[in-house]
């Protein structure tokens, strides 16, 4: 779909071509100087007229009308050159693709040079632009008799730098993988729940593991059984759909040390059990699997880019549902590492099936540990939307995760984990842990409950219940499932250093 090229020439035929602006007072300079020679001066006077706006993610277009033989040219406003970063350019980006998409422009040209900066090299914004096609142009198939996938879709993208051409098509390629693995996250997460069971989760993990020769293990409901899943097997219990626990291995080293445990939770439906949600509570439970979703989203970019790490993914799934067999508050079930529960809430069963799941991928030779789970309401009236609830026991490694976040634009904040909360967690007159303390912070006692069962394993937790799906459509995506860290993850498992004390 991409083709990078050298220099731009202005006299060859084009549809459109995409030119950034840096907000300099009207200053001109390099090539979008030399284009406002070649079109008389239109530039400098569009722009001083108001008709064309330098300013952040402001998308103007000019058709030339035959004064070149480029037809039409959209002028991409970044701002002021010292706020101009990744994120922000990547969201431009983004908001101009869906700009060019609309106006049914099938091909483009992109002058990348036109959007670096002195602190932001063609690299990066090569990068920025893989990931913003990606994603901008990211639609979920619906069930409609029309179909709502349009029958062309954007295929061609032609980049012209002046650096090297081929160090440009390796960035936008990475941009690329990270893009799509965010978009199979996505659309994991759009699934409804009839159409993506355990099983299918399972399916979609077999798939990835032979595209990218994964090793991949699947147990069935037999193989926990014997193995004592009690937590994850507890939450299955009402179900129709067989219970799936998911590994992945990626091996990026000559030994198997240092590994990296991804856990994700895999509730492919949340009704709550008999501790039932309320019937609006319910809807949209179907991205119970946020968790999972992410974690695999991450595997694929890290088969496409094979960084020297270890990798276990580890996906605890089923779905949470009622029947005369399922678990109840007041059952005591016992996890895989041995540890009593005590079950006040069936509604908590994320932090159930990912005990297990921890415990899982330590098993597997996991030395630090990353869970990421829809997990709480809680974490979404602490903090909104935008932002990941993390807590950790380990303040390298949270370092790290945090380091990468960043780096990906998707934000996290972390909540702290007291003895208090740990005495919480532990209170039960009957087992060794409940799994649901009380109201009153309770995103903390999940994240608490979970570190039950990391124990002294570096581990940091995700939780991404208030950010796993947006309402409303964005620049860089669609209302649905957005994918929240699979980049983040990606990203912290191809800078991730061993070397430190962890
Ligand atoms: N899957 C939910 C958390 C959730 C809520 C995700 C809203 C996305 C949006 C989780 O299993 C749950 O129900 N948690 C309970 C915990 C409570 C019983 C301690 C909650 O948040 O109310
Ligand atoms: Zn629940
Ligand atoms: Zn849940």
């Amino acid at each position: 779909m991409y083709t990078v090229k050298g220099q731009f020439d202005f006299t060859q035929e084009e549809e459109a071509i995409v030119v950034g602006l840096v907000d300099k007072n009207r200053k001109l300079d390099g090539i979008v100087s030399e284009l406002d020679s070649l079109l008389n001066g239109q530039i400098s006077t569009l722009l001083a007229e108001g008709d064309i706006s330098a300013k952040k993610k402001e998308i103007s277009k000019l058709h030339t009308l035959g004064t070149l033989k480029i037809k039409r040219i959209f002028f991409v406003g970044l701002g002021k050159e010292n706020d101009i970063d990744f994120e922000a350019v990547r969201e431009v980006l983004g908001k101009a693709v869906k700009t060019i998409k609309k106006s049914k422009v099938e091909q483009f040209s992109v002058l990348v040079d036109t959007f670096t900066t002195e602190k932001l090299d063609v690299l990066e914004v090569g990068h920025a632009l893989g990931e913003a096609v990606a994603l901008a142009t990211y639609q979920f198939a619906n069930y409609k008799q029309k179909s709502n996938i349009p029958d062309k879709e954007l295929s061609e993208v032609t980049i012209y730098t002046n650096e090297s051409a081929e160090e440009v098509k390796a960035s936008l390629d990475v941009g690329t993988a990270y893009g799509k693995g965010t978009n199979t996250a996505r659309t994991l997460v759009n699934l409804p729940g009839n159409m993506l069971t355990a099983t299918d989760l399972a399916n979609h993990a077999v798939e990835l593991a032979n595209k990218y020769e994964f090793e991949v293990e699947i147990l069935d409901k037999e193989e926990m059984e014997k193995l004592g899943m009690g937590a994850l097997l507890a939450v299955n219990k009402g179900s129709v759909e067989p219970p799936k626990m998911i590994v992945l291995k990626y091996q990026g080293k000559d030994q198997w040390e240092d590994v990296i445990g991804l856990v994700g939770k895999g509730i492919t439906f949340d009704t709550g059990g008999y501790s039932i949600k309320p019937k609006d509570g319910i809807v949209g439970m179907k991205a119970d699997m946020g968790g999972a979703a992410a974690v695999l989203g991450a595997m694929e970019v890290i088969g496409e880019l094979r960084p020297e790490q270890n990798v276990v993914a580890v996906i605890p799934s089923t779905d949470n549902m009622i029947s005369g067999d399922a678990f109840k508050p007041d059952d005591v079930i016992t996890a895989l590492n041995g540890k009593t529960i005590e079950v006040l809430n069936t509604d908590a069963e994320g932090r159930l099936a990912l005990a297990d799941g921890v415990t899982y991928a330590k098993h597997h030779g996991a030395n630090y540990l990353v869970d990421v789970a829809t997990l709480t309401g809680g974490i979404i009236v602490a903090l909104g939307n935008d932002i990941t609830g993390a807590m950790t026991n380990n303040e390298e490694l949270f370092e790290q995760v945090l380091e990468a976040s960043y780096e990906a634009g998707e934000s996290i904040w972390r909540l702290p984990i007291t003895e208090k909360h740990k005495e919480r967690v532990r209170n039960s007159k009957v087992a060794d842990l409940n799994n649901s303390p009380g109201r009153d912070g309770h995103a903390i006692f999940a994240g608490t409950f979970i570190g039950e069962f990391a124990e002294d394993t570096p581990w940091v937790h995700l939780d991404i219940a208030g950010t796993a799906t947006t309402k409303s459509d964005y620049d860089l995506g669609t209302a649905g499932g957005t994918g929240v860290m699979v980049r983040t993850l990606a990203t912290f498992v191809e800078r991730f250093n061993h070397t430190k004390e962890n």
